[in-house]
């Protein structure tokens, strides 16, 4: 978890700064691990079903435009970048390479269904993406290297003419100002003006929120937290929409639906315990319960008490064993592989 400024507790952060306000953590994190090197970044950006973005920043005469261009990325075009002004953004790192997931127990105080994905971006000297407002909440992790971080609760008004691609802000001073170096983390929640710019070359690790727009929760509590929960007071929060917050928070980016196996597959994999029994969650499955029902990559179905437990099980070790797959049963278990909950192993 992260290591919170003060006397702050997980309470008083979710009590005073979720939703609410911007929080400076200089050194939250004693080490960022796993890390990913700037080569495995730019790898990760040469692949057809990886997000990324690359940020140009271009100083002529008095003024700074800021230029887009979206991936895959040819080897040579990464290879040639110049030495400073530009930023490569990828996004939900997390889902292909799954072994990054374990930088989401930084924030163990909020729902895991809320996290959206980890953006990483790495930037030559003077990158930026330009001054912007996000809609969601972020906790911005330092990584190598030294950035700045302006940021401002004031109003800052759209830049039409500061990018064709991107929603800038005119440029400001920032009523905070932050350099932050490797293990400095910076919170903000949505809407507050924030402008980065790498001082020297950097990387910053993005935990991303997310929530349909109809729910926001700066009454978040602690005690409503657990793996996987939609907790009777987030359904409160989503009002005449509670039944559409399941499938809502567990729908897939369309670029990022795992592959599940067919029917067939599946009776081989039910024959094949020693198989079945090590399985874990597909990186980019999505997986969610409440009191009643059940909810994977966007689709809801009932759910028993009994039930509840071995969903409640998988959702908090994200992986089965012998007891919990003979607890979910048969029926459970087809269900959840047809919908793709499972990273299947390679046959050998
Ligand atoms: C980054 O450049 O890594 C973060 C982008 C942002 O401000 O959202
Ligand atoms: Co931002």
């Amino acid at each position: 978890m992260l290591k919170l400024p003060g006397n702050l507790t997980d309470e008083t952060f979710l009590a005073r700064y979720w939703q609410k306000k911007p929080l400076f953590m200089p050194q939250a994190v004693d080490a960022l691990r796993p890390a990913i090197t700037r080569n495995e970044l730019a790898w990760l950006a040469t692949l057809d079903d990886v997000e990324s973005r690359l940020v140009f920043t271009d100083r002529a005469d008095d003024r700074t435009r800021y230029r887009v261009e979206t991936g895959p990325f040819d080897v040579e075009f990464l290879q040639a970048l110049p030495k400073r002004d530009w930023s490569l953004l990828v996004h939900d790192v997390e889902k292909h390479l799954p072994a990054l997931r374990r930088l989401f127990k930084l924030v163990p105080f909020i729902p895991d269904w809320r996290i959206d994905d980890l953006m990483i971006s790495f930037a030559a000297p003077g990158g930026s993406v330009g001054p912007h407002r996000d809609n969601y909440d972020v906790f911005l992790c330092q990584g190598i290297g030294v950035r700045e971080w302006r940021t401002s609760t004031a109003r800052v008004a759209k830049d039409h003419a500061a990018s064709d691609d991107l929603a800038l802000l005119h440029e400001f001073e920032g009523d905070e100002s932050h350099v932050t170096r490797q293990g400095d983390v910076l919170y903000l929640p949505p809407g507050v003006a924030h402008w980065g710019t790498a001082k020297r070359a950097c990387m910053t690790y993005s935990i991303g929120m997310r929530a349909p727009s109809y729910y926001s929760d700066p009454d978040l509590q602690l005690a409503e937290v657990r793996p996987g929960y939609l907790s009777p007071a987030a359904l409160m929060r989503a009002g005449k929409q509670a039944s559409q917050l399941g499938r809502s928070v567990t729908e897939l980016k369309e670029w990022l639906q795992p592959l599940a196996p067919g029917d067939d597959e599946i009776t081989a994999l039910l024959d094949r315990p020693a198989v079945l029994h090590k399985m874990r969650l597909h990186s980019m499955a999505r997986l969610a319960f409440d009191d009643h029902r059940l909810y994977l990559n966007g689709i809801g179905r009932p759910l028993d008490d009994r039930a509840r437990a071995s969903i409640a099980a998988l959702c908090a070790r994200r992986r089965l064993d012998g007891p919990l797959a003979a607890a979910l049963g048969e029926r459970g278990l087809r269900w959840l592989l047809a919908q793709g909950a499972f990273d299947i192993p390679e046959k050998e």
